[in-house]
């Protein structure tokens, strides 16, 4: 039996860990432990993943909800390392570019666990982005490193990261994605009736450099209003946002704006299936909506995901806030181009890697 404990603990890593959990149950051959350590907590930012994914509930919860990034990280690392040592998995997998990605690779590398990083060698070129801190120094101490897409794997060779350390497996978001979809349609039309929708962009922003600045932020929103005078813009808040809008006095630009609670991943899959245009500075949204075909404006002055610029449906937008309603008029009104998905994102990306752990 091959020991494996699988880490998650904000909401992108909930559907990244959930096809990789279910490929080694149904090959077999392997032990799994799944552990949260409570960065995300919220109903919705967590336990609703869990249900949707169907990702069992967690064998062990560190419970250490929000703080600095300093905090939060040394908490994440002083709880995590006594059950890293008592339990002494053969592999650990730790999963994107958070905080708890980061904290747990680092207890495992000094107590010499062996560690897989799943979507390694994204980079953004810019360290002012906590995630790329995270990025770089999972990379470092990783034992194997799957690769989401080919130029994750040039990025490591470049930083002198061996060959051998290297796995393109392609995106297990994709995975996901595409195990759910036919779910998430089922109940698109329940969806579609209780929220009174027709034509639609959905937006999330939730980035530090967009929401915890006063005047982008409020630029933001301003020009998100402005847009909803011609179509219906639903925006999902993600709490760090909401928290910003309240603390800086921003609801009032909102007037126009249908303003959402987090969406759980099923509901949240078919709005993004069947919006005109996504509006966002999400890493994972980039990757569903360039597989989903539907066009997708990131509001961010690069991308550590460059197949979703050149093979997908996504564009850059790094002009003045005030230009985005412009912007958004000029995406919608653009005719659709037809992409093929870019290589392995095929719903099977989970699978390789359960392969690969079974042999290595
Ligand atoms: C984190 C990740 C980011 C990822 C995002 C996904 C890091 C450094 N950042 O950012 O890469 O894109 O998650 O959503 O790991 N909060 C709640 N309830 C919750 C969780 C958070 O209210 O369940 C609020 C708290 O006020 C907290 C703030 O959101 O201070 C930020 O949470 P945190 O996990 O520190 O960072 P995110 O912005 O969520
Ligand atoms: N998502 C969701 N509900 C929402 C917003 C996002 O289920 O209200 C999903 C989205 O489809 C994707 C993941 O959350 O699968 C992305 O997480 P997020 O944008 O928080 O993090 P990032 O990818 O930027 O790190």
């Amino acid at each position: 039996m091959i020991t494996v404990m699988h880490i998650v603990g904000a909401r992108p890593n909930f559907m990244k860990a959930a096809p990789v959990l279910r490929a080694m149950r149904e090959k077999g051959g392997f032990s799994q432990t799944l552990l949260h350590t409570g960065q995300h907590y919220d109903r919705n930012m967590s336990q609703v993943f869990f249900e949707e994914l169907g990702l069992p509930q967690p064998d062990i919860n560190l419970e250490v909800g929000s703080d600095s990034h300093a905090v939060q990280t040394a908490k994440i690392m002083q709880r995590f390392e006594p059950v890293a040592k008592e339990l002494s998995p053969d592999w650990v997998l730790v999963y994107g570019d958070v905080n708890s990605t980061l904290a747990c690779a680092l207890v495992c590398s000094k107590l010499l666990i062996r560690v897989g990083h799943v979507e390694a060698g994204l980079r953004s070129y810019d360290r002012s982005m906590p995630e790329e801190i995270n990025r770089l120094l999972v990379d470092q101490i990783s034992d194997v490193l799957f690769t989401p897409s080919r130029d994750a794997g040039e990025n490591l060779l470049g930083e002198g990261v061996s060959g051998a350390r290297i796995q393109f497996v392609g995106n297990v978001m994709i995975d996901t994605l595409k195990h759910l979809k036919q779910r998430a349609e089922q109940r698109w039309e329940g969806l579609c009736r209780r929220l009174g929708l027709g034509r639609y962009i959905l937006v999330t922003l939730h980035r530090p450099t967009n929401v915890d600045h006063p005047d982008r932020l409020k630029a933001l929103l301003r020009a998100l209003n402005e847009v909803a005078a011609d179509i219906e813009v639903l925006l999902p808040i993600h709490p760090r946002t909401q928290s910003r809008i309240d603390e800086y006095g921003l609801s009032p630009l909102l007037s126009a704006v249908r303003l959402l609670e987090p969406v759980g991943y099923l509901d949240f899959l078919a709005l993004q299936s069947h919006a005109s245009l996504v509006v966002t500075d999400s890493g994972g949204m980039q990757e569903e909506t360039t597989f989903l075909g539907v066009p997708c404006l990131t509001v961010r002055p690069g991308t550590e995901r460059p197949v979703t610029l050149e093979q997908g449906t996504n564009r850059l937008f790094n002009a003045h806030p005030h230009l985005l309603s412009g912007e958004i008029k000029h995406r919608l009104s653009e005719p659709r181009i037809e992409r093929r998905p870019p290589e392995l994102w095929d719903g099977r990306s989970a699978i390789r890697i359960a392969e690969i752990l079974a042999e290595a």
